[in-house]
């Protein structure tokens, strides 16, 4: 790709190649970048390298495999490497969250200090993945005590709002691009990188631009995750006065949401939100803001919402079975959404372990995530087993809990699933299914917020 007047940025470096890097890097690429992914995992990057990726999402594979072939894309498991050979570093590495609740910023440091090690000129370091405020800055003083003070660098903040599922669609299609830059270099260069999703020829006119601190763009990324957050708890707990009045949440939730002010958006009530990056960012959120001295109440009450949902849903289903113990309980969708065969923090874990505890048995069912859910909760035993197919899961089960709302269920054949049940009890925890049609089928439905 031509470079804008004279600010160089190719190759641009992507270091990790997580759920976040690879999208990034891969759609760097797609916008005609010539890009270095590195990643320390060298069973991972050997993967990628061949075209794989090493996790389920949608599109990304054909994209990466065009990129490798094309040139604009090399892979590698040195990171040192990619410091040296690139000007632009986009630091994705992951975040787990550690004992304490926190993300464990363990990797950030670590790559902070590799690129610190290899500097061999000027370098724009870019955190893209999520960390609490004030990183940039930490990042910025390892690399001045691990440096050896000779080459110039800047921070910079770009934070992403990529959804798993959908991760390189929206890497492509930005709903805002956010640079948080502290010096008049790393602007420049950050908009030269997204200068493709700028210009005013784009199909839905250029991206909307925001430049500015390092401390206020880790703020957006807090901010939206934990508004997000916010929308999905609300409607949680609508649901709950919904149950207790017989009104229907899914109508509340649309009532709502035509009101522009509000959108439509995340109200979508249900088990909860899960997943790599919600609940850890509204914890970290929540302690970041106290540890200033900010009163963060309404946002920790978003969380114990949120956290009882997964047991509520449970207890509906001691209400319709009675004694858990010795029940064959099916469930149909363990990701943490549908797109993905991610089960970080998903709400079908802490409901499984709460099955189990009280003794029922389990057939598991979900169209990505099966080897996931055997990494996470062990291999076949005498309470799960991992079924197949949908109908395999439901032969014999006293009950059925749906727990990712995959589109594929409803192309399911809910009679002979009624017809294959010792007990046709159906949980659905995502309100995926009508509850008129469940019922005249002869299920003994229920779901979340609606009579
Ligand atoms: C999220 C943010 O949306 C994204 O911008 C950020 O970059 C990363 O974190 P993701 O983790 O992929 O993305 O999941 P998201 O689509 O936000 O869903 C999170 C959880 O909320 C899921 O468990 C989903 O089932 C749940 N959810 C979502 C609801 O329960 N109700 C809703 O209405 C929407």
């Amino acid at each position: 790709m031509t470079q804008s007047g004279s600010v160089k940025v190719e190759p641009i470096g992507v270091l990790g190649l997580g759920h976040v890097g690879l999208p990034t890097a891969v759609g760097l690429a797609e916008v005609g970048w010539t890009v270095i992914g590195a990643d320390d995992d060298r069973a991972k990057a050997e993967m990628i390298a061949r075209g794989q990726v090493p996790f389920y999402e949608p599109g990304l594979q054909e994209a990466l495999q065009t990129h490798l072939r094309s040139g604009r894309l090399h892979i590698t498991a040195d990171t040192g490497e990619a410091v040296q050979q690139a000007r632009v570093l986009f630091v994705c590495v992951g975040t787990p969250l550690s004992h304490e609740g926190l993300p464990d910023l363990s990797q950030v440091e670590a790559v902070a200090r590799t690129i610190a090690h290899h500097m061999n000129g000027y370098k724009l370091i870019v955190e893209k993945s999520t960390t609490p405020v004030g990183t940039a800055k930490q990042i910025e003083k390892t690399l001045r005590w691990y440096s050896n003070g000779q080459h110039a660098f800047d921070v910079a903040v770009n934070p992403e709002f990529l959804q798993e599922g959908t991760a390189l669609r929206d890497f492509l299609n930005p709903s805002r691009i956010v640079l948080g830059v502290d010096s008049a270099q790393a602007r420049d260069i950050l908009l030269t990188v997204y200068q493709p999703f700028l210009r005013p020829d784009r199909p839905h006119g250029p991206a909307p631009l925001i430049v500015t601190d390092t401390n206020t763009a880790e703020l957006i990324k807090h901010a939206s995750n934990a508004f997000l957050s916010m929308k999905i708890s609300f409607i949680n707990l609508m649901a709950d006065v919904c149950e207790a009045v017989g009104a229907n949440v899914d109508q509340v939730a649309r009532g709502l949401g035509l009101d522009p002010r509000i959108g439509p958006h995340f109200l979508r009530a249900g088990i909860g939100y899960g997943g790599s990056c919600l609940p850890k960012d509204l914890k970290t959120f929540v302690r970041v803001g106290e540890s200033l001295g900010v009163d963060m109440g309404l946002l920790r009450e978003v969380d114990r919402i949120n956290e009882e949902r997964p047991l509520r849903f449970v207890q509906k289903l001691r209400q319709a079975l009675w004694n858990l113990k010795g029940k064959t309980v099916a469930i149909w969708g363990l990701a943490f959404k549908p797109g993905t065969d991610d089960m970080r923090e998903a709400p079908s874990i802490t409901i499984i372990k709460r099955l189990l505890a009280e003794g029922a048995r389990l057939r598991l069912y979900d169209p990505q995530a099966l080897p996931t859910a055997r990494r996470m909760l062990g291999g076949e035993h005498g309470e799960i087993d991992y079924s197949p197919s949908p109908y395999e899961a439901v032969r014999e089960a006293d009950a059925l809990l749906v727990l990712t709302e995959w589109p594929e269920f409803l192309q399911v054949d809910m009679a002979s699933v009624r017809r294959l049940m010792r007990v046709p009890i159906l949980g659905d925890g995502r309100n995926l299914f009508d509850p008129q049609a469940m019922r005249a089928l002869g299920f003994g439905y229920f779901s979340v917020g609606r009579p």
